[in-house]
């Protein structure tokens, strides 16, 4: 019996291999039965390689295996390497220069007809393939991703490690934390009615690790948020985890980007210069829209307010009138669009809360045209061409309403009208920091200011003043690491005394009960002599994702969650029997 031991892999039989035996195992990818001879693509974690079954090298036995291999067969074999005539050679294939002549050859396994093609350039519903997901891994750029994210893993280990950082477990069984998703929630039969929270993130563990001395924590963690599953979002990722105790925000930012440089040069084998760029939040917003810009293509927004007081058009100067604002962008070269592209655009912006998109065409001969038309002073069709340095063939597009409404729906506009005319190039990699980020966020739906990072992030010293009347205004000491328009990772310098957590907790209008039910356990170790700490912490999930070029987080993880946050292979979440319902005391109630 031949041993399944494999002494090369598949994908690495080339050339100098030639005339040497070698033994393989793997699977079978395609069988073609050409009479005479039988080709078979074996296939393992490294590639392909061609078997050749031919009665002239092989004993008959061997043959009649060879021709009644099929899809995903589990085969072990010997043979030699031979090189292939000229005219038989596979460009597509890196190991297309030689054929395997099979001497020897086991069947280990059996196979169904997969449910699924084992090949990259099929194009399979994506619930078959989560549903068969083991089979969709055996792929080779899942394959590929995998072995990427690990790669990406242990060079950010070797970094940290070498940094001086300690790598600390935190419980996953734990208590709210508030980033500012859902829990995912897990009962406790020892204490009927009680629950832990799944962490959203290890905040409050890394803090208390500095209160306890650790200097420089760092941790690989799985972190749980109960939010709407999108491409760049999962309920279950990995953070790199880190904090640092006296420290500012210079320190730990020098630290990421050491980090992101390591992954870079071992595993992409690039370079990247640092430091890395620092641009203002109000800088992001203003010229791009966004706190996590694009910066890959142009079109940046400008600001039009100043030039609509009197302009003629009512939209515009009934906006700056209450004290709004008119921002547009310039598309460049696409006043070639058509009415039916425009309206999909002002479709687009609506569901960003815009009311409406005005737009101004610089024609090819000179012309302008508008969705105002009969507003449209030749003046203010001047001053907006000066102002945007629109060129005959470009169109402008305007939101006039609050900030934040014109910068979300033109942020987004930017990247659709360039997603849509292929303006995003690719194999770039735009890696830089976002900093002084506002200390608040209003919430609409809450009626009230919530921290925009989290509550225990501090704020800039020179802002204190209008921490009471001004929240709008107070700065924070946080920042992001933003690449390719993704958010990579957010951090903050912590505040580190009790009067001020509960002073920050009052804010954001916690009860001092409901900030010593949930937190009282912080501003009381903080009362302990809490050293100056900050931190940071990037997704390991969306870093992977750019890296191998994927469009979605599902293409990083082994076994991801579907849109419904559900697993299709597993099928969870799933009902559990009664006695365990029971044993936790938990009634379900559906309702009607
Ligand atoms: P934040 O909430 O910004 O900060 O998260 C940090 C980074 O984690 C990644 N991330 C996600 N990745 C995939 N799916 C998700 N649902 C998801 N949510 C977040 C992102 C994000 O930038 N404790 C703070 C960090 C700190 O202050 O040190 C925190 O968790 O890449
Ligand atoms: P109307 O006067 O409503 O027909 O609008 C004339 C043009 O102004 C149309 O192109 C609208 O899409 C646009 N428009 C209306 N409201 C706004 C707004 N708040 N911001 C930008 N454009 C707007």
């Amino acid at each position: 019996m031949l041993s399944y031991k494999r002494d090369t892999y598949c994908g690495q039989v080339t050339e100098n291999l030639a005339g040497k035996e070698v033994h393989l195992s793997g699977w079978v990818q395609r069988a073609r039965d050409l009479g005479g001879v039988v080709f078979v693509w074996l296939r393992d974690r490294e590639g392909l390689v061609q078997l050749v079954f031919d009665e002239a090298v092989c004993s008959h036995e061997v043959f009649e295996l060879g021709r009644a291999l099929r899809s995903e067969y589990v085969v072990t074999c010997t043979g030699e390497v031979r090189m292939r005539a000229e005219n038989a050679v596979n460009p597509d294939l890196p190991t297309g220069k030689v054929e395997v002549f099979v001497r020897e050859c086991e069947l280990l396994n059996k196979s169904e007809t997969p449910p699924i093609y084992i090949d990259d350039k099929a194009e399979e519903n994506e619930t078959v393939r989560l549903k068969y997901r083991y089979l969709d891994l055996r792929k080779p750029s899942l394959q590929r991703n995998l072995r990427m994210r690990a790669k990406i893993a242990s060079a950010v280990r070797a970094y940290m490690d070498g940094q001086g950082f300690a790598e600390v477990e935190t419980p996953v069984l734990t208590k709210s934390t508030p980033e500012g998703a859902r829990d995912f929630l897990v009962p406790s039969r020892l204490h009927p009615g009680s629950f832990y929270a799944l962490p959203q993130s290890p905040q409050i563990y890394k803090q208390l690790l500095m209160l306890a001395g650790f200097d420089k924590y760092y941790q690989l963690a799985r972190c749980f948020r109960d939010e709407d599953n999108r491409a760049d979002r999962q309920p279950e990722f990995t953070q790199v985890d880190v904090e640092m105790s006296f420290i500012d925000e210079k320190d730990i930012q020098t630290v990421i980007e050491g980090a992101f440089q390591r992954v870079f040069h071992d595993v992409m084998g690039m370079d990247i210069q640092l430091p890395l760029e620092r641009i203002t939040w109000r800088e992001a917003m203003e010229n791009y829209g966004s706190d996590k810009p694009d910066r890959r293509f142009g079109m940046l927004l400008k600001n039009a307010s100043d030039l609509c007081e009197g302009c003629g058009f009512p939209v515009f100067e009934d906006a700056v009138k209450e004290g709004k604002c008119v921002r547009g962008i310039n598309a460049e070269g696409c006043a070639d669009m058509t009415r039916k592209q425009i309206d999909s655009l002002v479709e687009f912006v609506k569901t960003y809360r815009a009311k409406g998109l005005a737009y101004v065409t610089y024609t090819a001969d000179g012309g302008v045209k508008s969705s105002f038309n009969k507003f449209l002073t030749p003046e203010f069709a001047e001053k907006l061409r000066e102002r945007f340095s629109a060129k005959p063939g470009d169109i402008l597009f305007f939101v006039a309403d609050k900030d934040a409404v014109a910068f979300q729906s033109l942020g987004a506009l930017r990247i659709e009208i360039a997603r849509r005319r292929g303006l995003i190039p690719e194999g770039v990699y735009d890696l830089f920091w976002v900093t002084e980020f506002p200390l608040f966020e209003y919430s609409e739906e809450e009626g009230r200011y919530v921290a925009m990072h989290h509550p225990f992030t501090s704020w800039m010293p020179e802002d204190e003043a209008y921490l009471e009347n001004e929240k709008d205004k107070v700065r924070a000491r946080a920042y992001d690491l933003v690449m390719n328009g993704i958010e990579m990772g957010s951090g903050s310098i912590r505040i580190h005394r009790s009067d001020m957590q509960a002073k920050m907790f009052k804010m954001i209008g916690l009860s001092d009960e409901e900030a010593q039910h949930r937190f009282g356990f912080l501003t009381d170790a903080f009362k302990y002599g809490t050293p100056p700490h900050g931190g940071f912490a990037f997704g390991l999930d969306r870093l992977t994702m750019i890296l191998t070029g994927s469009d979605s987080l599902r293409d990083v993880v082994a076994f991801p969650k579907a849109q419904g946050a559900n697993c299709l292979m597993m099928e969870t979440p799933a009902d559990v029997n009664p006695e365990q319902l029971e044993a936790l005391k938990i009634k379900v109630d559906l309702g009607e």
